[in-house]
């Protein structure tokens, strides 16, 4: 049995019973089989390694007050995940395979699902690498797909309060026809020197300009942008940011609450007139943004006066949460139910 404080969790990893795996020989995947291993045994010349075929995913579980398990949007993921392959050449999985490796890897692992009144959530990872031994630049015939889980707490420290973001005008992150759009690892490996500097200064994320310009929002870290204006939801619409599953069910919220949804280049400038901002995204939920500080511009936007989530953002997240734990009927059937 397990024996976590879900109060106590952040976002971390904590080795839980199982993991599932299937191997992609011959032009066909294999059916997949629970391990208890955490360790892969990988070739060192595996295209992974060396040219960075890896895509990823994350998704969550949420226990409900009903005791049941509700897993969200995972066809979505489902579908990203296919992208994201297609975007580094890598085999593509097929839906309803990575829906039932899903299932089974909640499932195994279902007393790892947080309780509800916790506010904690069951972190899936799903993940993939080209495992061909090869020293030519080109794309593995051979892959590894594995889901495994962990139970989580808050992305961002904080939670669900406003934390200071950051421009940092040196780095970009991914560039307009690069692999933004994909969740893949070599996109996160480009992130963490200006990450971890911006850490260093004290802001919770780095958020992005568009690396042509410098001139549109990007996104933040791990997460999208939003924000909040005259009654509106605004979003960036951009060739080099991941489309966030999150966001998307945001946007259906926002409008469903009477709100207007644009979803477009947010020039730096307009940061001024944003009444509410945060970052949105699996892990970090929403994330309230305090501050955002153009540093070598010397130019700082405020968000929250009074260090608090503006209204409309503490409507959506409630909103949001309330579907994933299932305390609000699922009318749009986002969510699968364990059984
Ligand atoms: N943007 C980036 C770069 C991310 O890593 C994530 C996390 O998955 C997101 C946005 C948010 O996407 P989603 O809401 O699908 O988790
Ligand atoms: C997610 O929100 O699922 C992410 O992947 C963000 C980060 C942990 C990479």
């Amino acid at each position: 049995m397990s024996t976590v404080d879900w109060s106590k969790l952040s976002f971390g990893y904590i080795k839980t019973d199982y993991n599932i795996r299937s191997h992609y020989r011959d032009g066909k995947w294999s059916e997949p089989e629970a391990e208890t291993s955490e360790y892969i045994n990988l070739h060192m010349a595996a295209t992974t390694l060396h040219y960075g075929q890896e895509v990823f995913e994350g998704l969550k579980a949420f226990r409900g007050k009903d005791g049941k398990v509700r897993i969200f949007r995972m066809h979505e993921n489902a579908l990203r995940l296919q992208s994201s392959c297609r975007g580094i050449k890598m085999a593509e999985l097929p839906v309803e395979m990575f829906e039932k490796m899903v299932l089974q890897a909640v499932k195994k692992n279902e007393h790892f699902v947080p309780p509800y009144e916790s506010g904690a959530s069951l972190y899936i990872r799903p993940l993939m690498i080209g495992t061909s031994a090869q020293v030519g630049v080109k794309p593995s015939v051979e892959y590894t797909f594995i889901i495994f889980v962990t139970p989580v707490g808050p992305y961002f420290k904080a939670g669900f309060k406003p934390t200071p973001m950051v421009i940092l005008r040196e780095y970009d992150r991914a560039a307009p026809l690069g692999t933004g759009t994909y969740k893949v690892g070599g996109n996160y490996a480009a992130s963490l020197v200006a990450g971890e500097k911006a850490h260093e200064m004290g802001y919770s994320a780095v958020l992005y300009l568009d690396a042509k310009e410098k001139k549109y929002i990007d996104e933040c870290g791990p997460a999208n942008f939003f924000a909040i204006k005259d009654n509106t939801y605004i979003t960036p619409k951009s060739t080099s940011i991941l489309p966030s599953i999150t966001n998307k069910s945001l946007m259906q919220l926002a409008e469903d609450m009477g709100l207007k949804v644009e979803r477009r280049p947010i020039p730096e400038e307009e940061l001024e007139t944003f009444e509410e901002a945060g970052a949105c995204g699996t892990a970090a939920v929403i994330s309230p943004i305090l501050r955002i500080d153009d540093i070598s511009e010397n130019k700082s936007y405020v968000f929250s006066k009074d260090g608090e989530p503006g209204p409309i953002s503490l409507k959506l997240y409630n909103q949001l949460r309330a579907i994933q734990y299932g305390d609000e009927s699922d009318k749009y059937g986002w969510v699968t139910i364990v059984e």
